[in-house]
């Protein structure tokens, strides 16, 4: 298994850190906001009244009806709670998806750039990722052509991930549509579609997969859009006839999510919409300075990305070799950024920046950079 190549970088940073040495943290994909209030006081309540046991492994179903009337006031998709498999994180929800799914040899199609964890996800379980280049000037989006290219009768899964880690960059309603559109039979591949960024879109919409097929595994958390990354709470939507053989899995693997974090996540979805609100603003200021101190610095930004909070610069110009070159920054102008070459080959050339971070520190981050790439 390959390493997490910014946790490699976070990690440096840290031994600099305990040397003395400032650093400003533009690597790391973790929101910097407090986790909202009402969120706490439910976890803290919820402790207090003695959900400290096992829950049903699928889940609590006040949690499971939270989520179905979340998706359905969110995007008008009708789902019941027993298509709901609540898990600590949405990590082990990929692994209950793609163990549910996947045959040794079978296929999944991933986009290049991509979430570096994806691969693993599917060797793991001998499956194998099949990658479409998607390109800057497309920003980032798959080219629905280029997917049926590579669908074969062992193609069991298209993997999106709008809006997308590394890119930040969104799938439009249009090409999800045509995705959408390879997968309408029985024997056809299903997409998996990674929403856990849905909420962090600045401009235009963001679309769920279910409202284009119901052929699809929807994986989503509280991780990003709650500031919860470290409370462990994700879920999958999915095909019925997927539900038991998923439960089977997590009932031996993990028994259930975190009793006291469930009830936590019922208040995130029903009280925390304000501060969810007020988090969506403070990363819009930021992501537009940083994009825009990022051109003048000479990075290359082709489409502005509109959501989660990453920008994917191009750097080719200053190297061919992004962990080098993120390395390099890190030790000398001691600003931690992510290396393209961490989410695929196609990602070689690129930076990866994220503004989770303060706009105070962010100014830093790229005064320091631009002094570094003067100097
Ligand atoms: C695209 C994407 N999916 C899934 C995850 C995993 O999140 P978690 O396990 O915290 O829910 C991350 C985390 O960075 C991510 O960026």
């Amino acid at each position: 298994m390959t390493s997490f190549i910014v946790m490699d970088v976070l990690e440096r940073a840290n031994e600099m850190e305990r040397e003395g040495v400032h650093i400003v943290h533009l690597e790391v994909g973790e929101p910097d906001f407090d986790t909202p209030a009402c969120v706490k006081d439910a976890a803290c309540r919820a402790l207090e009244d003695g959900h400290t046991h096992y829950t049903h492994s699928l889940g609590l179903f006040e949690l499971r009806e939270a989520i179905c009337e979340y998706y359905l006031s969110t995007y008008g998709v009708s789902i019941e709670p027993d298509q709901v498999i609540v898990t600590s994180g949405s990590s082990p929800a990929i692994f209950l998806v793609f163990s549910a799914l996947l045959e040794p040899g079978d296929e999944v199609i991933i986009s290049d750039p991509h979430y570096a964890c994806y691969p693993n996800f599917i060797k793991f379980v001998q499956g194998q990722p099949v990658t479409i280049p998607v390109y800057e000037e497309d920003g980032f989006q798959y080219r629905p052509d280029s997917i049926k290219e590579k669908l074969t009768a062992k193609t069991k899964a298209i993997f999106i991930n709008s809006p997308s880690n590394p890119t930040g960059n969104l799938l439009s309603a249009n090409r999800m549509q045509q995705i959408a559109a390879l997968t309408q039979c029985e024997q056809c591949p299903y997409i998996v579609s990674d929403e856990i960024y849905h909420g962090l879109v600045y401009e235009g919409k963001e679309h769920s997969i279910l409202e284009f097929t119901d052929h699809a595994f929807v994986l989503n958390g509280f991780s990003k859009l709650f500031a919860m990354t470290g409370l462990r709470l994700g879920y999958v939507i999915a095909p019925k006839a997927f539900v038991r053989p998923m439960q089977k899995l997590q009932q031996n693997f993990f028994i259930s999510a975190n009793s006291m974090v469930q009830k936590a996540g019922v208040a995130a979805l029903k009280k925390a919409g304000q501060d969810v609100v007020r988090m969506k603003e403070i990363y819009d200021k930021r992501r537009r300075f940083m994009i825009s101190r990022l051109k003048e610095i000479g990075l290359g930004i082709t489409v502005e990305p509109t959501g989660a909070f990453y920008v994917f610069a191009n750097a080719r110009h200053i190297s061919e070799d992004s962990y080098k070159l993120a390395f390099d920054i890190l030790e000398k102008a001691h600003v931690g950024v992510a290396p393209g070459i961490d989410f695929g080959p196609n990602g070689e050339g690129y930076l990866r920046f994220s503004y989770a971070n303060s706009l105070d520190n962010i100014i830093e981050g790229m005064n320091r950079l631009e002094n570094y790439l003067n100097g």
